[in-house]
């Protein structure tokens, strides 16, 4: 018998709707005020929902988003490191107060569930860029997302009656906390170490994944699968680039495949936080962070995410990280390595930026196998196409 991992805050929380309280609040939600919820809301309730966010069991109220901004922690000094917030419009906002119900419904249109409001309060959008994403630069993707916010945050704890909806490709892959852990208990497996992603499976991620699994007995492959920025390649190409790779690389019996349906913030260090105690929820004991952890363009440092781990108390964090160096194939070392195990130069390294694979993708080049897999490059080549 295995015991797993505690989820962060000690229980796993559940916000799913019974079937019977499910139908009642569809009966009751039509005589509420109505919230529409944009795409990183819809996902982050799911996700409450379903215990990924544990302890949180609902959008924050303001003490635990001042003190997540400020402090990285919640307002019971739990370790928490993102503001995971419900904004309203002043119109929508004038209907609520402390006390009252609000119907939440996703962009589509559907009652996805109910939020029962503890405050109503406003917020500083530009002091939330600065202190979680280090930069209040609107160019930033995740910084203009929250400029795109309404003016008014609505914290309270939330019921869910409709599952996000997922693209038909991905909801094979959709497993919550509860079932990768069952998963993982049933393999008996003790020590999982879960890989973050939301770009192509290239060889440095293959890289680290296996250096990682040598010393754990499971790998928990966990695609971010939520919105991304528009020139991220999408969801469903890299999950067919991971099958491929599993079909030909990978040993059946000690990887794990599952999605997360979290939007991508590019907060870096404090997302790759954020990234491990989401993974922790899910059953994971080891998590990678590898170079520039949930980076874009050049607002993080090569090993910033790396620096913020280690800087963590680690029983705050309970899950443990490994920390990878910049890795690539080296011609002279004839296999992967990384900065930290190859004494060549920079001509012997096969090194490509994502906007280079990008150009090379456009121009019906192949990516070199040095740096991809042959079976993912053909699907990357297809969907280029
Ligand atoms: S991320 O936004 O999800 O971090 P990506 O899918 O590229 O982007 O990275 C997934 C994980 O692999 C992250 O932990 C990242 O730090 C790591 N990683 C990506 N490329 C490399 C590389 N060449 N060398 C070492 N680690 C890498």
């Amino acid at each position: 018998m295995t015991t797993a991992i505690a989820p962060h805050g000690g229980q796993l929380i559940n916000r799913l709707a019974s079937t019977a309280e499910a139908e009642e609040i569809r009966t009751r939600a039509g005589g509420l005020p109505r919230l529409t919820l944009s795409a990183r809301e819809s996902a982050d309730l799911d996700l409450i929902a379903v215990g990924a966010m544990s302890p949180l069991a609902g959008f924050m109220d303001r003490a635990d988003y001042q003190r997540t901004v400020g402090e990285m922690r919640l307002a019971d000094d739990t370790l928490w490191s993102l503001p995971i917030t419900l904004s309203a419009p002043p119109e929508a906002a004038a209907a609520l107060g402390a006390g009252s119900e609000a119907a939440l419904h996703d962009a589509a249109g559907r009652l996805v569930g109910i939020i029962e409001v503890a405050e109503v309060y406003p917020y500083d959008k530009q002091a939330e860029a600065r202190n979680v994403f280090g930069t209040d630069d609107e160019d930033h993707p995740g910084v203009a997302s929250v400029y795109r916010q309404h003016d008014l945050l609505v914290g309270g704890a939330v019921t869910v009656v409709e599952r996000e909806e997922l693209e038909e490709v991905l909801r094979p892959y959709r497993q919550d906390p509860a079932e990768t852990r069952a998963a993982f208990a049933g393999r008996d497996w003790r020590t999982i170490v879960g890989f973050q992603t939301r770009n192509p499976v290239h060889r440095a991620h293959e890289y680290i994944q296996k250096a990682a699994l040598e010393i754990v007995d499971g790998l928990l492959l966990h695609p971010l699968v939520g919105e991304t920025k528009p020139d991220d390649i999408p969801a469903d190409v890299r999950m067919r680039c991971y099958e491929a790779l599993l079909e030909g690389y990978y040993p059946a019996g000690h990887v794990h495949l599952s999605v997360l349906p979290a939007a991508m913030r590019y907060a870096g260090p404090k997302e790759a936080v954020f990234h491990a105690l989401l993974r922790k929820n899910y059953g994971c004991t080891h998590f990678i962070v590898g170079r520039d952890h949930a980076g874009v363009g050049s607002y993080y440092g090569t090993y910033e995410a790396q620096d913020l781990l280690r800087s963590l108390p680690p029983d705050d964090l309970g899950i443990t990280p490994l920390y990878f160096d910049h890795s690539f194939y080296c011609r002279r070392c004839e296999g992967m390595a990384s900065m930290k195990t190859c004494p060549h130069g920079a001509e012997e390294r096969v090194i490509l930026s994502g906007t280079q694979v990008r150009d090379m993708l456009a121009a019906g080049q192949v990516p070199p196998m040095e740096f991809t897999r042959p079976e993912v490059a053909r699907i990357l080549m297809e969907t280029a196409a």
